[in-house]
């Protein structure tokens, strides 16, 4: 007899996210996004966008340096586990589909309401920016609305920093239906395709916002930032053996901790934010900490142990990383196919936007 097949197996919900290209990913992006990602793989229809244009509006000059980056971060998503049967990875600037649909949008909100978005406001105190800025980076998160919209996707899974361009792009899908499509601005988001809506209002992410710390030194105010590449705090996915051990025994700890002998803290230390990330064996760290706190077991333990996990935990990463760079045709290869495929959906998405907006002169 032949196998019934439900037809919800066959219509995954898709999903979209993407990442600027910074170059080789590290311990922080495997927390922060990576391993959601490649949990999500099995179920949904996956798209990862490569923010080659992103990448531009603070450094246009450094345009050249893009392929590489490009290729050392898609290096480590294959290694890490990104498949790419089940996940389409695409470059941004070569989706034209998004350039003209970032032009139609950015109709539907006002300047003044950009200029609101927290997160461009960080970047711009985080970059130091001030009023030098360029029209195109207050351009980005219009852009970034129709990077998703485009895609018209079910889930888009972000880091918390992400969370202002989601709400934007939910206020540009309800004025979009409501302008262009005749939806009903009263009626509930749940409904917005029901009642003719071309974009479904995203729901609300769970937050899978969980961030690392950097292996130090802290801020000035004592606390210790976030990993990040730009920071210099940043243990890779990709670094070698002796790499892990020189950057763990060299890492910050308790600074107030002298002696062995004395009492440790356990917060505002890397130590144990990674041994709690990385460390299988939860019963040997809760051990551990306990005597940490009450000055029984050494730094240099630790770390060795810490040395033993993230040299094991990226192992299989390295290897895999290691036959993929050996063969940059193929993965750049791949990375075409996937772009293909993603300009196959935001090319249709643009095709009803226009449709919509009676921009469909010729048909
Ligand atoms: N701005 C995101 C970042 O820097 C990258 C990004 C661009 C993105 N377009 C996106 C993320 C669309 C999710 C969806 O991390």
């Amino acid at each position: 007899m032949e196998k019934f097949i439900p037809m919800v197996a066959l219509h995954k919900p898709r999903l979209l996210t993407g990442d600027t290209p910074t170059g080789r990913l590290h311990l922080g992006h495997w927390i922060g996004t990576l391993q959601s990602r490649i949990a999500l793989q099995d179920t949904h229809s996956s798209y990862i966008l490569i923010a080659d244009l992103h990448a531009l509006t603070t450094y246009p000059e450094n345009a050249h340096c893009l392929k590489d980056k490009i290729f050392e971060m898609v290096l480590d998503y294959l290694a890490a586990g990104i498949d790419p049967q089940k996940t389409a990875i695409f470059i941004q600037s070569e989706i034209p589909a998004i350039a003209e649909l970032t032009y139609l949008l950015s109709m539907l909100l006002p300047y003044s309401r950009v200029l609101r978005n927290p997160t461009l406001k960080e970047e711009i105190q985080f970059k130091n920016l001030g009023d030098h800025y360029s029209f195109g980076f207050l351009l980005y998160p219009v852009g970034q609305v129709a990077d998703i919209l485009a895609f018209r996707p079910e889930r888009v899974p972000v880091g918390a920093d992400q969370i202002p361009h989601l709400e934007m792009t939910k206020e540009v899908a309800r004025r979009f239906n409501q302008m262009y499509c005749g939806v009903d601005p009263h009626a509930p988001d749940e409904k917005s395709i029901e009642l003719g809506g071309l974009f479904s209002i995203l729901p609300q992410e769970p937050s899978i916002a969980q961030r690392l710390v950097g292996i130090g030194p802290p801020n000035a105010s004592g606390t210790l930032p976030k990993m990040s590449k730009s920071l210099n705090n940043a243990i890779f996915l990709s670094d070698t053996p002796e790499i892990i051990k020189k950057k763990v025994m060299g890492m910050y700890t308790d600074p107030n901790r002298i002696r062995v002998t004395d009492c440790g803290a356990i917060k505002n230390n890397p130590l144990w934010d990674l041994h709690d990330a990385f460390n299988p064996d939860s019963q040997w760290v809760a051990k551990a900490k306990a005597l940490y706190q009450t000055g029984q077991i050494s730094d240099v333990e630790c770390k060795k142990k810490l040395i033993d996990v993230l040299v094991t935990f990226t192992e299989p990463m390295r290897e895999q990383r290691a036959q993929y760079a050996n063969h940059p045709k193929a993965v750049w290869s791949m990375i075409k196919e996937g772009t293909a495929k993603a300009n196959q959906v935001a090319q249709e998405t643009l095709m009803q936007v226009k449709s919509k907006m009676h921009l469909n002169y010729f048909r």
